[in-house]
């Protein structure tokens, strides 16, 4: 029988916050993009987006550690609204309650940061997830973060997984590939099943 992927819109995304089906929340900034974060410059000051950042744990992170041109993108209320309580400081026009998709392609971005976006949205738009994060980065801009390297049995709902092999065909029309390889130091429960990406608008 066809799977039938329900619409993944704003309502189904805010009703799964209201319904507590948020498996994916980890409380905190992960160790991988913590790591990452480090060795970024914050003299520089990079206009880094996280797309659907969920409650923003790493927007808050790179906050608190002084970067102050951070954007989060997500269009599910809950989300935006739980970062914005945490920490009133960050700035409100840096919360974007927006689909990523329809975002400006301005083409300005230093860094897009991926962590359980991409496996969220319906896998027939990773062509124009991988299209939109180069339209909206810089040349030589970076899209960084972690993409599942496995397969999940509910094929109906989110997360949706994926291999190497699928990513490559999406990202390698825009990018160069930096790093593409499985991340050592993810959460537990994903250990062995992420790859960490880094990959360099052409
Ligand atoms: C699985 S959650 C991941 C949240 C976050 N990245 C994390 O790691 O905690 C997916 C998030 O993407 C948001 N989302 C899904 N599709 C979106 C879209 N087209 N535009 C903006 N946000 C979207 C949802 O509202 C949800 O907050």
């Amino acid at each position: 029988m066809e799977t039938v992927i329900p619409p993944l819109d704003d309502d189904y995304w805010q009703g799964r916050y209201e319904a507590g089906r948020d498996g994916w929340d980890a409380h905190g900034v992960t160790p991988p993009l913590q790591e990452y974060f480090d060795q970024l410059d914050v003299a520089t000051q990079p206009r880094i987006l996280i797309p659907g950042a969920g409650r923003g744990y790493e927007a808050e992170y790179l906050h608190r550690r002084g970067f102050r041109n951070v954007f989060v993108a997500d269009f599910a209320p809950e989300a935006i609204t739980a970062l914005a309580l945490r920490v009133p400081a960050f700035p409100a026009d840096h919360l974007l309650l927006s689909d990523f998709f329809e975002l400006p392609a301005e083409g300005k971005l230093d860094y897009i940061i991926e962590q359980t976006f991409f496996c969220a949205i319906d896998p027939a738009l990773r062509p124009a997830y991988a299209r939109q994060c180069a339209a909206l980065l810089r040349p030589g801009g970076t899209l960084a973060g972690l993409l599942f390297d496995t397969q999940f049995e509910n094929k109906a709902e989110p997360p949706f997984g994926g291999s190497r092999e699928e990513y490559i065909e999406y990202f390698a029309p825009y990018f160069e590939f930096v790093h593409f390889d499985t991340a050592y130091n993810s959460l537990k429960p994903r250990q062995g099943r992420e790859l960490f990406i880094n990959l360099k608008k052409k």
